[in-house]
């Protein structure tokens, strides 16, 4: 009889022992899952909170249990704009029952909310957070793409469509020419014929940018493709009253580009330099550097403006085609530069800050 006892004594203590052991496996995983994980009881109280929420929310996690919402809020350690992001989260997710949430932390990384309650919680709360950042990149870069494949084929059609009755116009004016000769009004013939050339080599340009072709490649340095289009803009930004001043290293730095292309990308990024540097108001000193460096296996072009500069809005729009904010911008250089550089596998990325200036980074691949 007592050996009975013993015996179903001996297995509820092995049985416990394996749940316990389970359950530290569990908590193991959840402790260290790439998630972070807060689950709250019914009471509102935090019951657990595993290493990574621990560290996105800056504080140790010893003092945060046993907290309910309104304690944690209050902690002394947690920055104003963490709270101010904990209590978006409640509002959206408690008091507006909404399953998921996204937010930007102070970082820039994103971040997926998942709220889980009710029934199949046995009355806790459970709340995961994971970064999403590199699928936000993935879906911001695909759906950039897709604009520019769109700009593409739009401008593609439109300049068509414009060539053709252009055409038309000037076989129509060579016709006319002897007879406004007669008249004496030549010029007149003249002036058309040139206008709807320009007209043309401005459509043939656009064409050729917004096309995605491959780049017709050939190796230069550097140094004098930055030196030449300096020359490009120094009266036009003296006329302006900017300073642009070249710093180069005495490396050789040799890229396979299409040269065209390569121009017309860093005249855009000067052009916008010295058009944000005389939105500035008031007497203001404009300097534009350019520079570049080696960097393993690239070379990186860097253009620093001081002028009016963007907030982080504006920058998210930046590329955008059409997006402008001038009354005469068409709102193409950006979009137009980005997909070149994208086509020689390099990359454009921007810093900028409101009120004190930007600057553009060009990498690209060295020959
Ligand atoms: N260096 C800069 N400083 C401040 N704002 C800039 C700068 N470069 C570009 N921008 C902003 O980006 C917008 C888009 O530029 P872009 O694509 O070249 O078109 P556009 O020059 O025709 O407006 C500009 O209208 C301007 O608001
Ligand atoms: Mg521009």
């Amino acid at each position: 009889m007592l050996s009975e006892f013993q015996d179903t004594l001996l297995q509820s203590v092995k049985a416990y022992q394996s749940t316990e052991l389970v359950k530290n496996k569990y908590e193991n995983v959840l402790e260290h899952l790439d998630s972070g994980i807060l689950l709250f009881d019914s009471e509102g109280e935090l019951s657990f909170i595993n290493v990574q929420m621990a560290k996105l929310l800056e504080i140790p996690r010893q003092s945060l249990i046993g907290c309910n919402l309104l304690q944690m809020l209050r902690h002394t350690h947690l920055t104003r704009f963490k709270k101010r992001k904990i209590l978006r989260i409640y509002r959206e997710t408690i008091f507006h029952r909404k399953k998921y949430h996204e937010l930007i932390d102070e970082y820039g990384r994103h971040w997926l909310i998942t709220v889980t309650y009710g029934d199949q919680m046995d009355g806790d709360y459970l709340l995961s957070v994971k970064d999403v950042s590199d699928y936000k990149r993935i879906e911001q870069t695909a759906y950039q793409n897709d604009k520019l494949a769109m700009l593409g084929k739009i401008s593609a059609a439109i300049a068509h469509e414009i060539r053709n009755p252009l055409t038309a116009i000037r076989g129509f004016i060579q016709l006319l020419r002897p007879h406004l000769v007669q008249l004496g009004r030549d010029e007149y013939a003249r002036i058309i014929l040139t206008e709807i050339d320009r007209a043309n080599d401005i459509i043939y340009e656009f064409l050729n940018s917004s096309k995605p072709s491959a780049p017709q490649k050939v190796v230069v340095s550097v140094s004098s493709l930055l030196k030449e289009v300096v020359l490009l803009t120094e009266s036009e930004g003296l006329m302006k009253g900017c300073e642009i001043n070249l710093r180069l290293p005495d490396e050789v730095m040799k890229i396979s580009v299409d040269v065209k292309q390569i121009k017309q990308v860093l005249l855009n990024i000067i052009k916008n330099a010295m058009d944000a540097i005389e939105e500035v108001e008031g007497d203001h000193a404009g300097i534009i550097d350019i520079g570049a460096h080696l960097d393993g296996k690239f070379v990186n072009i860097s253009i620093q403006d001081n002028g009016n500069g963007m907030d982080k809005a504006l920058l998210a729009k930046l590329f955008d085609p059409f997006f402008t904010t001038k009354e005469k911008g068409t709102g193409l250089g950006l979009s137009v530069s980005y997909r070149i550089i994208k086509n020689h596998r390099g990359n454009i990325s921007v810093d900028s800050m409101k009120g004190s200036g930007t600057v553009f980074l060009i990498t690209l691949p060295l020959a």
